[in-house]
């Protein structure tokens, strides 16, 4: 039997045209298809999470480029194509309880990106960067829109579309499905509003990673991706991590309020 997420996998492989992924209108196509199959299974990423978790080679391929445990928000990473041309992802964003209120840092991304909301809500700030000196490592940005997204609501966000997010709740987490397209360069951003400033970031897979093991061994030596590897070891290592996938996907479904059946 297929099911509901391969449905998804199989639409991203063979029915989006990646190349046109800059287009909001093809990330869009994306959205609905995903939202779609949600509202008909609203348990749709808690089936593959399971499968995921039942699944050593899954498991092996997918929780290494995952982000938990993360301060704000963890990454699960549910699928990957195999050419690269996108991943998608269950997004866990705490409630403000666990974590601090203030939202995180203004950055933009170095892909195209849908976001599906499945439980809970999220309050972000949209920003339009309308200037750029790279030999000075400064930029303008203007606030555009300060919003919620809430259950069952779909966004899409190019690459040149920088935002904060927070989870205003203090008791709820936020889960958000979310796709993201090819990268398309090489670096994303990484904004100070107050100074001015910017810095380029080599993606925040590696940079989470970075700092996860630069907080854990208070080491200096941890600087780069290479280092990263080379101190993380093989997939191994990172059981502990699978108890926590298992964890999530023991958890209830996501029906969207309202949406559900
Ligand atoms: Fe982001």
């Amino acid at each position: 039997m297929t099911t509901s997420f391969a449905r998804l996998s199989d639409f991203l492989s063979t029915d989006v045209d990646w190349d046109d992924s800059e287009d909001d209108d093809t990330m869009w196509r994306v959205g609905d298809f995903a939202s779609s199959l949600v509202r008909r299974n609203p348990s749709l990423v808690q089936e593959r999470m399971a499968e995921i978790s039942r699944s050593r080679s899954l498991m092996d391929e997918l929780v290494p480029h995952s982000e938990f445990p993360h301060r704000r928000r963890d990454k699960f990473v549910l699928f990957r194509d195999p050419g690269e041309r996108f991943v998608v992802r269950l997004h866990r964003f705490h409630p403000c309880g666990s974590t601090d209120t203030e939202y995180g840092p203004i950055h933009n991304h170095r892909y195209p990106g849908v976001t599906v909301l499945l439980r809970g809500a999220y309050q972000e700030r949209v920003y339009t960067e309308v200037a750029r000196d790279d030999a000075r490592r400064t930029a303008d940005l203007t606030l555009d829109e300060e919003r919620v997204l809430a259950g069952g609501q779909v966004d899409v966000k190019g690459w040149r579309t920088a935002h904060q997010v927070r989870n205003v709740s203090p008791d709820q987490a936020a889960f958000t499905l979310f796709v993201r397209g090819p990268s398309l360069r090489r670096f994303s951003h990484i904004y100070d509003l107050d100074n001015g400033t910017f810095m380029d970031t080599a993606g925040a897979h590696d940079l989470a990673r970075v700092g996860f093991l630069t907080a854990m061994m208070g080491s200096a030596a941890v600087r780069s991706r290479h280092d990263a590897m080379r101190f993380i070891g093989p997939a191994d290592q990172w059981s502990e991590r699978y108890d926590v996938m298992m964890r999530v996907a023991e958890g209830q479904g996501f029906p969207p309020p309202g949406t559900a059946p």
